[in-house]
């Protein structure tokens, strides 16, 4: 059974305590998407928010980086209380370097590719992460079609893990909707991302909970 994280960046923002309230209730990861209108081209939010949700959430925080120079931020994210941290594999000059970075702080670390990085890229650093993420949407933006070509890329970077004999959670991220999400997580997925699919719901439980429940 897959862990299930609703994307916050989809959420009420005027009703954001609901929304928390709604994911310590339902789900199992929240999903923060930390965008800087440079290494995509959209903002998301930033700390204030970060800290507020943090502050009620119970269930660890997923912070997914999408800016350049991850570096700078990591440890304030770790601090504002970040239970695992990923950033994008071409937005750092030294990946183990962030990722040490990362683990220093007793935060797990992962890294994120887009769909037009191959995935064999993200091989030599596996060792050194605890989660490897997939997306399933170029980042930047809530609410896009899956690439279904992402489901085989799933399956190779888990063939990989398990040769490699390494812990390694496996997670995915955009366009997961309760149609395709029996298919991404037969490749091995262990935490799959949702956001609209979640919070544009007429029924958000019923869609985590057939999330959840997929195979
Ligand atoms: C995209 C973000 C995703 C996004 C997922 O850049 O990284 O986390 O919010 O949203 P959906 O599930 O709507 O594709
Ligand atoms: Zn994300």
């Amino acid at each position: 059974m897959p862990l299930i994280a609703p994307s916050m960046l989809s959420a009420d923002f005027l009703h954001l305590e609901k929304d928390v309230d709604m994911v310590n209730r339902l789900a199992d990861i929240f999903h923060l998407d930390i965008m800087d209108g440079v290494f995509v081209p959209n903002l998301s939010y930033g700390f204030p928010i970060v800290e507020a949700m943090a502050r009620r959430a119970e269930k660890p925080l997923d912070v997914h980086l999408m800016i350049v120079h991850p570096e700078r931020y990591v440890d304030r994210f770790a601090a504002v209380g970040a239970d695992m941290i990923s950033f994008h594999l071409n937005a750092a000059e030294n990946p183990s370097a962030v990722l040490a970075q990362i683990r220093s702080h007793g935060v797990k670390a992962g890294l994120v590719i887009n769909p037009d990085i191959p995935v064999e890229s993200l091989f030599p650093y596996l060792k050194e992460c605890d989660f490897v993420m997939l997306m399933g949407v170029y980042a930047g933006f809530g609410g896009q079609k899956y690439i279904p070509e992402t489901t085989e890329r799933l399956r190779i970077l888990k063939d990989e893990i398990v040769r490699q004999g390494l812990d390694v959670k496996l997670e995915v991220d955009g366009g997961v909707t309760p149609e395709n999400v029996a298919e991404i997580v037969g490749a091995g997925v262990d935490i799959v991302v949702a956001g609209s699919a979640v919070f544009k719901a007429t029924d958000p439980a019923a869609v985590i909970d057939a999330m959840r429940n997929c195979i």
